[in-house]
């Protein structure tokens, strides 16, 4: 029995660290592979002008083009099993890094992305 509650527990514990990655950990495994020095003209973390029409998009529009992908952005940064919310969290670490104040989304801005999403998905395959 004790071993049995172990193993539930370690995998709870592992379940739990996977998807609490913070935004800035999941910006330094993923996205500053590009972003860090503007790699293929990726915005780069800091650039406040540069970010700044970005930033002007707002928060649900530019989440949601980015997840999507846009020109040379591959879709959730190229880590497939990314989610909104990851996604979301490593943005708003690079925004705020770059002249912007955004928050961790709240329920009713993430299905404001997802829609958005979902409206930018259908756009680009008619
Ligand atoms: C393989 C390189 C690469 C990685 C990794 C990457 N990006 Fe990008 N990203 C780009 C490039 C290049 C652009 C500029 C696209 C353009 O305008 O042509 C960009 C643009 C963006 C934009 C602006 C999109 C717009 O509407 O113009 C956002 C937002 C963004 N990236 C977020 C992220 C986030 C968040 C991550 C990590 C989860 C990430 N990117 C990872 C290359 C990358």
């Amino acid at each position: 029995m004790n071993f049995l509650t172990t193993i539930v527990a370690t995998s709870l514990t592992l379940a739990a660290a996977s998807t609490w990655a913070s935004g800035e950990e999941t910006y330094k495994a993923v996205c500053a592979n590009c972003h860090a020095k503007g790699v293929a003209n990726a915005p780069q973390v800091g650039d406040s002008a540069k970010w700044a029409p970005l930033i002007a998009e707002g928060q649900v529009v530019l989440t949601a083009h980015g997840y999507v992908g846009v020109r040379a952005m591959p879709p959730k940064g190229g880590k497939p099993d990314l989610t909104v919310q990851g996604f979301s969290e490593a943005l708003n670490h690079m925004v705020n890094q770059s002249g912007g104040n955004w928050k961790t989304p709240s329920s009713k801005t993430l299905k404001d992305i997802e829609a958005e999403i979902a409206r930018r998905q259908k756009g680009n395959k008619s």
